[in-house]
């Protein structure tokens, strides 16, 4: 047991203090490229005005050959890129590959100053972000950074979501983490070759109907990844840490990622990962709130402008935690109409009251 007088403390004589509330940024979409591929790097300022946050992945995907080249692109783009109020996050290979320390150490100390989130893959336990917490701290005393650099952890082996509450509350660094179907099944053996979404094969039937056994039966597919990302919802928000959808790896359907994405942010998440433009457009329809519910929002909020007692709206009663539901959607409203413009029309804000 660590003793809880010390979890604000950093780990590392030199290192910056933790950070006890994860900030709050516009977050709908964590867009991952491969800057191994030198278009990319020289698209990315362009990319990053239309994402949330920029994640520069080190890990599956990047073929072994290109693993350097990756995380030197990143480099660059933490070094030389004018990314405005994009976050920038890397995803580093995982704790047992012979690349993590590097990707770890360059990655401090040649960006540190610029990078926001290490995204941690195959997290199993607690132990595993121990072991990361205090080697940025050691190196983030040794480069003299002013802030620590958060993690984010993706939930993507059977013993990780077995261990989901303690590796949400193993660090004040925590910051999120993200559902990894495709390792998640393949850790389960689930006998799944899909990256996320549903399978026809996983259904409900109805009972046989006596005297037609072999009638029709109503049938309908059931969601294979719904318990695990409750899990993952309860123990993020429990511990004050954002969760997120992963990947969806079928990009030619954009219907089956727009429900995996709603259902998730039905969930609890705040937002999902995308792996091809198309899927950018998906997320920012799915996890902007509602024009409609933010302008209600606005007229609870100025219909009961200090936000106290009871009062109806359009018949549906309003008090103090309704205003404050108000207030959440306003606020985030207000922070992604700052850095989408065709939001701030559509939720009526002036460019100038849309600070
Ligand atoms: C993501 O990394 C996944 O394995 O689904
Ligand atoms: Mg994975």
């Amino acid at each position: 047991m660590r003793n809880p007088r010390d979890f604000g403390k950093a780990l590392a004589i030199g290192a910056p203090d933790p950070v006890l509330e994860i900030p709050f940024r516009p977050s709908r979409m964590i867009h991952f490229l491969d800057f191994s591929n030198e278009k990319m790097v020289a698209k990315v300022a362009d990319i990053a005005a239309t994402v949330d946050i920029l994640l520069g992945n080190l890990e599956d995907a990047v073929p072994v050959d290109r693993k350097e080249k990756a995380r030197a692109g990143l480099v660059t783009v933490g070094k030389e890129i004018e990314l405005g109020d994009t976050q920038l996050w890397t995803r580093v290979n995982s704790l047992e590959s012979p690349w993590v320390l590097d990707d770890i150490t360059t990655l401090v100390e040649e960006i540190g100053d610029r990078l926001d989130v290490i995204m941690v893959p195959k997290v199993e336990g607690p132990w595993d972000i121990h072991y990361v917490d205090r080697l940025l701290a050691q190196l983030e005393a040794r480069h003299h950074l002013e802030r620590p650099i958060l993690v984010h952890a993706i939930l993507e082996t059977s013993l990780g979501v077995t261990n989901l509450e303690e590796i949400a509350t193993a660090s004040p660094r925590m910051q999120g983490m993200s559902f990894g179907p495709a390792d998640l099944a393949a850790s389960r053996r689930m006998k799944t070759t899909r990256v996320g979404g549903g399978h026809p094969g996983y259904r409900v039937v109805s009972d046989p109907d006596l005297e037609h056994p072999d009638g029709p039966r109503d049938s309908a597919q059931q969601d294979l990844w719904h318990y695990s990302i409750g899990r993952m919802v309860d123990a993020c928000t429990a511990a004050g840490l954002l969760p997120f959808y992963g990947p969806f790896g079928d990009i030619a359907d954009s219907v089956g990622c727009e429900a995996q994405f709603r259902a998730a942010f039905l969930m609890g998440c705040v937002g999902a990962w995308s792996l091809h433009p198309r899927q950018i457009e998906i997320a920012k329809a799915v996890f902007s709130p509602d024009p409609e519910e933010v302008a209600f929002a606005k007229k609870v909020i100025e219909a009961i402008p200090d936000g106290r007692g009871v009062h109806m709206l359009d018949g549906k009663m309003q008090d103090d935690a309704t205003w404050k539901q108000c207030q959440v959607m306003v606020t985030l409203a207000e922070m992604l109409a700052r850095k989408d413009p065709e939001l701030a029309a559509a939720y009526g804000f002036e460019p100038a009251s849309a600070r």
